[in-house]
């Protein structure tokens, strides 16, 4: 099977990417070589590709930049997956698309499951709306999968400001009142291997047995400030010295930012669990793990 994978660079592509190329053969292009923000140059490239699956986890990810550049964002996160869907859709080729919690207003305490209504906060919220959408939209075999909180031992990500921000720093302050599911780059990425792996033969099956829509994140929930005091308290107890000795609760309303995120943002697992059988493992236990990979490849700068 040849798997056309985009954002092989980000936290969820290249985990994939790691994963993929064991059992299949992947082209994974470099953004410059397949250009979301060109969407008028996406179908010729997928004839001279000619997969047999595509899957996108390549996105504009800035929140807070999308609210000053939301047609960029909407190009790369709304325009340029329904180009892919609606070519995938036309040769009968499945494809997985990437979305987000961020769909979500993030009112209520129950977590979100795949058909609550969704109405986004932001603009880059919005903007992944309107990919999920369009994929959905344009007809052919499709599974989107929402994600939320990635974080991986590469990239830039939370875990990382952390870590650094507690080497630098006596006092961190985080905030404590939204609450959702740190999950690692490499359980979206292994979650998604075992679903294809449930019949290869015919994805568009296994995909509709989700209803195309499908929830993946570690188990279980936290706040940000939950997060950043088990990711200082991992790190210290590995033997790294850091400077940070109090991690203070914040509110949102007193860490300004330009874009609003959803207070909860916990997404329900149940049709992973039922459909696919998966049971992924607790965000402690898998930060744990990437912690480890962390200070394996990151002893230098620690
Ligand atoms: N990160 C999160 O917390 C989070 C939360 C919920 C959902 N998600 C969703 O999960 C998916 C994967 O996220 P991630 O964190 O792995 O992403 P990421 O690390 O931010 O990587 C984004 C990828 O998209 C590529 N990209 C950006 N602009 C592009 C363009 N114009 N054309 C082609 N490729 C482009 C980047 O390539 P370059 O490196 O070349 O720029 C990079 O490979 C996305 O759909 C994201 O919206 C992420």
């Amino acid at each position: 099977m040849r798997v056309l994978l985009t954002g092989a660079s980000g936290q969820v592509g290249s985990a994939l990417l790691r994963l993929l190329r064991k059992k299949y053969t992947v082209i994974a292009p470099a953004s410059r070589e397949f250009d979301l923000s060109q969407p008028d140059t996406l179908a010729d490239r997928l004839d001279s590709i000619k997969p047999d699956l595509v899957i996108n986890p390549a996105a504009y990810n800035w929140v807070d930049q999308a609210e000053d550049e939301s047609a960029l964002a909407f190009l790369i996160n709304g325009t340029a997956p329904a180009v892919l869907a609606r070519w995938a859709a036309a040769q009968g080729v499945p494809i997985v698309h990437f979305s987000t919690d961020y769909v979500f207003d993030g009112s209520g305490g129950r977590p979100w499951q795949e058909d609550d209504p969704t109405g986004p906060l932001s603009l880059y919220g919005q903007s992944k709306l309107a990919g999920e959408r369009a994929v959905r939209e344009a007809g052919g075999a499709h599974l989107v999968v929402r994600t939320a909180w990635v974080y991986a031992a590469e990239g830039v990500n939370f875990m990382r400001t952390i870590i650094r921000l507690a080497k630098q720093h006596e006092t961190l302050r985080v905030v404590s009142d939204q609450f959702g599911t740190p999950t690692t780059a490499g359980t979206v990425a292994s979650t998604l291997v075992q679903i294809l792996q449930q019949g290869e033969a015919d994805l568009g099956k296994v995909f509709d047995r989700a209803m195309g829509l499908l929830h993946v994140t570690n188990s279980g929930w936290t706040a940000w400030h939950g997060f950043a005091s088990a990711i200082v308290q991992g790190v210290r107890s590995r033997g790294v010295v850091l400077k940070a000795t109090s991690i203070v609760p914040i509110a949102s309303k007193d860490y300004p930012a330009k874009a609003k995120r959803p207070a909860n943002s916990q997404l329900d697992l149940s049709r992973l669990k039922d459909v696919y059988s998966i049971e992924p493992p607790s965000w402690e236990t898998a930060l744990a793990e990437e912690l480890d990979t962390f200070l394996a490849l990151d002893r230098s700068t620690v």
